[in-house]
């Protein structure tokens, strides 16, 4: 492939990310929702469905998906079904149509406990640490599925974020908005996930502390660990996404590389401010 879109200057940039075999580009709208599917190492594919069996549909053929080590980065307006869209790929909704893929395996009818088992953790945008027990309770917690000695992988957490070693004996609700993002991340790592939900991880936190938050999302991507992340600080979490999809109405708008949407005039005027 020549003028290979995917040769920048983003973050997380020591992966092989072209593959073989991609999809071809949609014309009609400038952007690509097939592109690398085939390859994804966890795609939401095609997906339609809404809350209870009863409940109307809120996702609309949606489809969301993930690379090997990539960072994919889902944005879009309130109540686009962004959240919904990931708890459906965790397993927390019905899906009328549509089907999940972990690996290559379909995952479409397990739980969200085994789903955890097979490689999956998610971080909810909210409730997503326990504010009463110290810092460490909450990591010990997140290694619930695990009976072997998780002691080495709460010392890469706490390599991550030494913050989190200093404030171990500390009730998760006294840290700062940064902080709490840090544990519900750290904890979701505890099971030693292959690829990380993160539902706007950044949300509430201050300029600088998203960028630093940012620098540790790629430092896990960097590992090898699948990134699939909502954020509503669109621009700067597209310009460390291997991917990007902008979901309007619980659909796909538009998908490309997180470069291909920041340059998209499109998604610039409708999504990002101009
Ligand atoms: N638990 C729920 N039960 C019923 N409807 C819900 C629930 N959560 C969200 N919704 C509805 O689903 C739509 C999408 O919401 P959500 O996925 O939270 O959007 P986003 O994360 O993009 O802001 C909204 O119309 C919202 O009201
Ligand atoms: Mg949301």
């Amino acid at each position: 492939m020549s003028g290979n879109p995917y040769q920048d200057d983003r973050g997380n940039k020591d992966r092989t990310i072209t593959k073989a075999g991609g999809g071809t580009m949609d014309t009609a709208t400038g952007t690509d929702h097939v592109m690398n599917t085939a390859n994804a190492f966890l795609i939401g594919d095609s997906m339609t469905g809404g809350y209870g069996k009863t409940g109307p549909d809120i996702l609309h053929d949606c489809t969301i998906a993930v690379n090997k080590g990539e960072i994919a980065v889902i944005v879009g307006p309130n109540g686009a079904g962004k959240s919904t869209a990931m708890k459906a790929t965790f397993g927390m909704l019905h899906l009328r149509e549509g089907s999940v893929r972990l690996d290559g395996q379909d995952i479409t009818n397990l739980s969200p406990q085994a789903r955890v088992a097979q490689g999956m953790g998610f971080v909810p945008q909210t409730s997503n640490i326990f504010t009463s027990m110290t810092v460490e309770e909450n990591l010990e917690m997140g290694a619930f599925i695990r009976t072997d000695d998780f002691r080495d992988t709460m010392a890469q957490v706490y390599d991550l974020f030494p913050i989190l070693k200093e404030k171990r004996n500390q009730a998760a609700g006294e840290l700062s908005g940064g902080q709490r993002q840090q544990v519900a991340v750290g904890r979701a790592l505890m099971t030693q996930p292959k690829v990380l939900l993160l539902d706007e991880p950044t949300a509430g936190v201050s300029p600088i502390v998203m960028d630093e938050l940012f620098d540790r999302i790629i430092e896990v991507a960097r590992t090898g660990i699948s990134i699939l992340m909502v954020e509503q600080n669109a621009r700067q979490a597209l310009e460390i996404a291997d991917k990007g999809y902008v979901l309007v109405q619980g659909a796909n708008a538009h998908t490309g590389t997180g470069k291909e949407l920041l340059a998209d005039p499109d998604v610039r005027q409708s999504f990002l401010g101009g």
